[in-house]
């Protein structure tokens, strides 16, 4: 549904997307993920036609974002960054104005605001002004704006952001019945809610795509490497030097009141550490191995790419 291919954009001289390539299959949920300035919302944007890539292609639909930009836009709902809401306009007015923007007629307008109102649960605020709504319910609003016209792609720039926990657990589960009858891509830099709402995740990091896989495959992908929680009567400093030098430990750091070993992927040191720890004459009171969570995998995957 959504393809880009070699997409690079820069502005003016800085290089805010580098070479980046992806698909995202009809119906599904993509989490579109990294830190502060890697590009998410640049990307975003091109998907939308708001901005044109420097080089590469971007298809939606099969419509072609260079030629046939028109097409491709009636089929996209998009969330901004940076909701632009007239805040002395209802909700209703602000609906109505952007069904005239998308070219519904009077009675459609009306009907689709009527089903989004009751979709984004704004039934008790659609005659207030919008200056007047909590951020959680202007983003609602926001939503609402996105999937006026019915459109089958979602493109939803942070949607959760600076809104409270209620709010958030709301507006995920929103997205995620939005997710059964449309394509949606959502970015975040957090990591819960892509685990939470999305199927896939696709990364990006300085512009560059650094990993894009089914959100149980990246859980794999470091699941050969051991992490290690030992808890060791002995002096914290010693043990620590003492473990670092056992064939297979990558890397010990110490979270009071326990060591935390990282082992070189595919080896299994649970056996020397053991051994060792009993001939310096200290006792191992427990070694658990340690679940890798997926901000693990995303911070590997991040500093990795920029060799930190
Ligand atoms: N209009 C612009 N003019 C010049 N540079 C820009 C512009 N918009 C973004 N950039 C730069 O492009 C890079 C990518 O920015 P972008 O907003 O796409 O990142 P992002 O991943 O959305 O970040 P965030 O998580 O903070 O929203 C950044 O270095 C940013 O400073
Ligand atoms: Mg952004």
């Amino acid at each position: 549904m959504i393809h880009l291919q070699h997409v690079t954009k820069y502005y003016g001289k800085r290089l805010a997307v580098d070479d980046i390539s992806f698909q995202i299959g009809q119906g599904e949920i993509a989490g579109f993920l990294g830190p502060n300035a890697a590009g998410k919302t640049t990307t975003m944007r091109m998907i939308t036609g708001a901005l044109m890539p420097t080089r590469g292609e971007i298809r939606v639909a099969g419509y072609s974002m260079m030629t046939h930009a028109l097409k491709a836009r009636r089929l996209i709902g998009y969330l901004p960054e940076v909701i632009p809401l007239y805040t002395d306009m209802t909700t209703r007015a602000y609906l109505e104005f952007f069904g005239r923007l998308r070219g519904l007629d009077k009675k459609r307008t009306q009907r689709r605001i009527a089903e989004v109102v009751t979709r984004c649960h704004l039934e008790d605020y659609i005659d207030v002004l919008l200056g007047k709504l909590s951020r959680g319910f202007r983003q609602r609003v926001g939503l609402a704006q996105a999937i006026l016209h019915d459109p089958k792609v979602l493109i939803l720039d942070e949607p959760t952001v600076g809104i409270d926990p209620i709010q958030v657990a709301q507006t995920r589960q929103l997205i995620k019945e939005l997710g059964q009858t449309h394509t949606i891509l959502l970015s975040t830099h957090l990591l819960p809610e892509v685990s939470m709402i999305c199927e896939r995740v696709i990364i990006i990091h300085q512009g560059k795509l650094v990993a894009q896989d089914r959100i149980e495959n990246l859980s794999s992908l470091l699941k050969e490497t051991l992490r290690l929680r030992l808890s060791v009567q002995g002096p914290e400093e010693m043990v620590a030097a003492c473990l670092r030098q056992i064939p297979g430990v990558r890397e010990v750091t110490y979270d009071s009141p326990c060591h935390i070993v990282e082992c070189h992927p595919g080896r299994e040191p649970r056996p020397l550490i053991t051994e060792a720890i009993v001939q310096n004459g200290w006792t191992l009171l427990a070694m658990d191995a340690v679940q890798m969570s997926l901000e693990d995998i995303f911070l590997k995957l991040i500093t990795e790419e920029t060799g930190i």
